[in-house]
């Protein structure tokens, strides 16, 4: 998985410092959440890109698309995306573990509307998310 956000530097190479609403506090992930990740991001995974998703391909249906920033470890996303079936989620996570996590629950939810990605919100709405969604 690349990184979370995107470095931007000047021209004679010096990083600019952009204002973030998180710190990097990434930990390891547990056995249980790494083999999640490698198991569940195949399917249940979004990696950043600088270009529109389309809903309907990411989830093969035109349900309403629900999107929660910051979901911590995913419990109340997973609970969210169980109840509503006729719903789409999606949910944005700068911390590692906790996207590790959220797939865990999701995969032992048995849920199929839930994709996660691991980036920065902030660059996922200026780059990925269609107006008015
Ligand atoms: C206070 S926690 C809330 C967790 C969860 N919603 C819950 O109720 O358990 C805020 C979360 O937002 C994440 N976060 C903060 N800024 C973010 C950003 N720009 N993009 C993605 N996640 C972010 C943090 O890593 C943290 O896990």
């Amino acid at each position: 998985m690349s990184e979370v956000t995107t470095n931007e530097y000047t021209e004679d190479g010096k990083l600019i410092r952009k204002v973030r609403s998180f710190v990097r506090r990434e930990g390891r992930l547990t056995k249980g959440q790494e083999a999640a990740m490698e198991a569940c991001w195949p399917t249940m995974g979004i990696d950043y890109q600088e270009s529109l998703l389309d809903w309907e391909q990411v989830f093969g249906n035109n349900n309403p698309v629900v999107l929660e920033i910051g979901f911590g470890m995913g419990a109340s996303l997973v609970e969210m995306a169980k109840n509503a079936p006729e719903k789409n989620f999606i949910g944005i996570e700068v911390h590692s573990p906790g996207v590790g996590a959220c797939l865990s629950s999701a995969r032992d939810a048995g849920i199929t509307n839930l994709r996660v990605m691991c980036h920065d919100a902030v660059e996922v709405f200026a780059n990925m998310i269609p107006e008015g969604s």
